[in-house]
C-alpha cells in the first residue's frame, strides 16, 4: 500500500522477467511448432466438415443437392425477388440489437440503439486496458468489473432470446393474437372491432407497425396500441382510404379494402386505447 502504480507496475515487469529467464521458453521451435500444429487440425475440421457436407447431402425431385444432410443442402432453390411473405430475420448473434430495435422507438432513439449504444460499448471494451490498471485479479476482489460483466452478458442473453423469439408479422400467427387484444383493449364483445382486428392482422399493416408489442416498428409508423386516443373513427376511414392527406406518404392507400372493411377497421383502431 502507499505505493504508486508505477512503481507496481516496474515490480510486476521485474518478475515477469525473472519468470521468463527461469521457466521461459524458447518462440523456436516451441511456439512455432504448436501453431502449426493447432493450424494443421483447424484445415483438418473444415475438410473433415465439407466432406460430410457434401456426402451427406441428398437429391429431391426439385433438383440435384437440394435435400439437406446433417450440415445442410448443397444448393437452394433461386431466391424469388417478387416474394411478398418472405419475413427477413438476422443470424441469431444479431438478435439482441434487433430486439434493440424493438424497445427504442423511431425516429428519436432509434440512432442510440443503433448506433450509440454499440460504439459506447465499443469504446469501453477499447479503453479497458487504459481505465483498468490495477494488478488485481481476483473476481471476488473486483466487483465493479464483474457485476459489469455479467450484466452485460444477461442482458445480452434476455435481448438474444427476445429477438429470436418475437412474434413477426404474418398474418395467420397474428391472427391467433386477436383473442387477446380484444381482452387487453376490451373490445372482446365488439363483433366489428373483432372483425377489424382480423382485417388489420392479415393486411400487413404489422409490417410497419407495432401493436401491443407485436410487429415491427420500421419506416418511422407510430405504435398503433393506443390509436384510438388520437383520432375519431371518421378521420381513421379518410386516413385508411388516403394517408397522403394527412401527410403520411410512406403507408399506401387501403381503398382497395372497400368501405365495409374500413369502417370495420376504424372501429377496432378507435377502440385502441393501450395497453392497460
Ligand atoms: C409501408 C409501411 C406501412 C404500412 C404497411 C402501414 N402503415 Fe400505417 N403508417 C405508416 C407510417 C410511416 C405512418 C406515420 C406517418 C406519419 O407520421 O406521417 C403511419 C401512420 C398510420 C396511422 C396514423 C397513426 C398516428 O398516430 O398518427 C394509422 C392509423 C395507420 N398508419 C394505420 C395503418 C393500418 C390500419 C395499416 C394496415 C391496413 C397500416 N397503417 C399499414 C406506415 C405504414
Amino acid at each position: 500500500m502507499g505505493r504508486d502504480l508505477g512503481e507496481r507496475n516496474r515490480e510486476a515487469y521485474a518478475r515477469y522477467k525473472d519468470d521468463v529467464r527461469k521457466e521461459g521458453k524458447p518462440f523456436f521451435p516451441r511456439a512455432i511448432l504448436h501453431d502449426t500444429i493447432m493450424a494443421f487440425v483447424v484445415v483438418a475440421v473444415m475438410i473433415a466438415l465439407a466432406v460430410i457436407w457434401y456426402w451427406d447431402a441428398g437429391d429431391t425431385p426439385e433438383g440435384e443437392g437440394l435435400e439437406a444432410g446433417v450440415l445442410g443442402p448443397l444448393y437452394t432453390l433461386p431466391a424469388d425477388a417478387g416474394t411478398t411473405d418472405f419475413i427477413p430475420r438476422p443470424a441469431w448473434y444479431f438478435c439482441f440489437l434487433f430486439y434493440l430495435l424493438r424497445i427504442f422507438e423511431w425516429p428519436e432513439t432509434v440512432f442510440i440503439a443503433t448506433v450509440g449504444i454499440p460504439t459506447i460499448a465499443l469504446v469501453l471494451l477499447l479503453g479497458l486496458p487504459f481505465y483498468d490498471r490495477r494488478l488485481e485479479r481476483r473476481p471476488s476482489r473486483r466487483p465493479v468489473a464483474m457485476i459489469a460483466a455479467v450484466l452485460t452478458v444477461l442482458s445480452m442473453g434476455v435481448l438474444t432470446y427476445k429477438g429470436a423469439t418475437a412474434q413477426e408479422a404474418l398474418g395467420s400467427e397474428l391472427l391467433k393474437l386477436v383473442p387477446d387484444w380484444a381482452e387487453e383493449q376490451g373490445f372482446t364483445g365488439d363483433e366489428q372491432a373483432n372483425e377489424g382486428a382480423r382485417l388489420f392482422a392479415v393486411s400487413g399493416c404489422l409490417n410497419c407497425h407495432i401493436y401491443l408489442g407485436s410487429g415491427t416498428g420500421s419506416l418511422g409508423a407510430p405504435d398503433l396500441s393506443d390509436v384510438g386516443d388520437r383520432y375519431e373513427p371518421q378521420a381513421l376511414v379518410r386516413y385508411l382510404t388516403n394517408p397522403a392527406e394527412f401527410g403520411n406518404t410512406v403507408m399506401g392507400s387501403y381503398a382497395y379494402l372497400g368501405q365495409e372493411n374500413l369502417e370495420k377497421l376504424a372501429t377496432f383502431l378507435d377502440a385502441s386505447t393501450g395497453d392497460k
